[in-house]
């Protein structure tokens, strides 16, 4: 039986993995900050499948949750076959109106606590020759966007660390995967203050969380580095920016950000 650990599981992509990979007789850690939610979902998995559930309950903004949650692992007793870094969240709105703090905090979430994770837990995979990773980008990742800076650097972060760390392991066992979905349903919009006409994102469909983790998990079976998940309209967005001259890529995506 394999064990995967799951940040952001208490809601959207992250449950959704939750769910796939116990279906799939994977146990489970899960990790967010809504304990009763964490533990809703723990039981249900738990009975409806027949495999092992924990809980760690952790605000991944504090400074050294990575090495929290690690702890917690170890003393489990637990080895994580699959890391999963989902947890996660955007801001909407121009850098210098929106609140210093929610960047800096998002910094935190999207970067620091997965460089962290990522930092304890691959040195055990290598020791095994074995195990996989998994990060949560974006198409974000692949080309500014205005209205939305400080997120979309995050993900290309994100993005560009994942590609790094998959060819650096390739050959020694442990499979590393930066799934960048498009717009997909979730508490994700909600989180970012998006307006309530962004619902679609200019006309953008949302993909379903299942669609992604699909997806993910095919894409993480192929040994491949990255996906871009979710739909064809998201692999056309991630790849017209290379034909574009930057300067006015940049604009062209803020006057469509600007105006949700
Ligand atoms: N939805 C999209 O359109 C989309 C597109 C591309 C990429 N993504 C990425 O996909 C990932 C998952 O997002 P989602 O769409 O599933 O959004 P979501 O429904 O808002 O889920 C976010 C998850 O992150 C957890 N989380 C938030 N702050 C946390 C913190 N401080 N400490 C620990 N956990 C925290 C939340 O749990 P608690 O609140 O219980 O802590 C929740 O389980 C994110 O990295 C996001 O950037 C989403």
């Amino acid at each position: 039986m394999k064990t995967a650990l799951i940040t952001g599981a208490s809601s959207g992509i992250g449950e959704t993995f939750a769910r796939e990979l116990a279906s799939r007789k994977t146990d489970l850690v899960l990790v967010a900050r809504s304990q009763e939610k964490l533990e809703k979902l723990a039981t249900e998995l738990s009975s409806k499948y027949q495999v092992k559930t924990e809980v760690i309950v952790k605000d991944l903004t504090e400074v050294t949750a990575g090495q929290a949650v690690f702890d917690a692992v170890q003393a489990k007793g637990l080895t994580i076959d699959l890391l999963i870094n989902n947890a996660g969240f955007g801001d909407y709105g121009a850098f210098s109106d929106r609140p210093l703090s929610k960047q800096m905090t998002m910094v935190q979430l999207n970067i620091t606590a997965v460089v962290e994770l990522t930092g304890l837990f691959l040195p055990l995979m290598q020791q095994r020759s074995n195990g996989a990773i998994i990060n949560l980008s974006s198409i974000a990742g692949f080309q500014p966007i205005p209205y939305m800076s400080v997120y979309a650097a995050t993900k290309a972060f994100i993005l560009n660390f994942s590609e790094a760390l998959w060819a650096e392991n390739k050959d020694r066992g442990v499979r590393i995967l930066a799934v960048c979905p498009g717009p997909t349903e979730s508490e994700f919009y909600d989180r970012a203050d998006f307006p309530d006409s962004a619902t679609g994102l200019n006309g953008m469909t949302m993909a379903s969380a299942e669609k992604v983790v699909q997806e993910a998990l095919k894409a993480l079976d192929k040994g491949q580095s990255t996906v871009v998940a979710g739909g064809f309209a998201n692999q056309v967005i991630v790849n017209l920016p290379r034909l574009v001259p930057r300067d006015l890529l940049v604009s062209v995506v803020g006057k469509q950000f600007k105006n949700i």
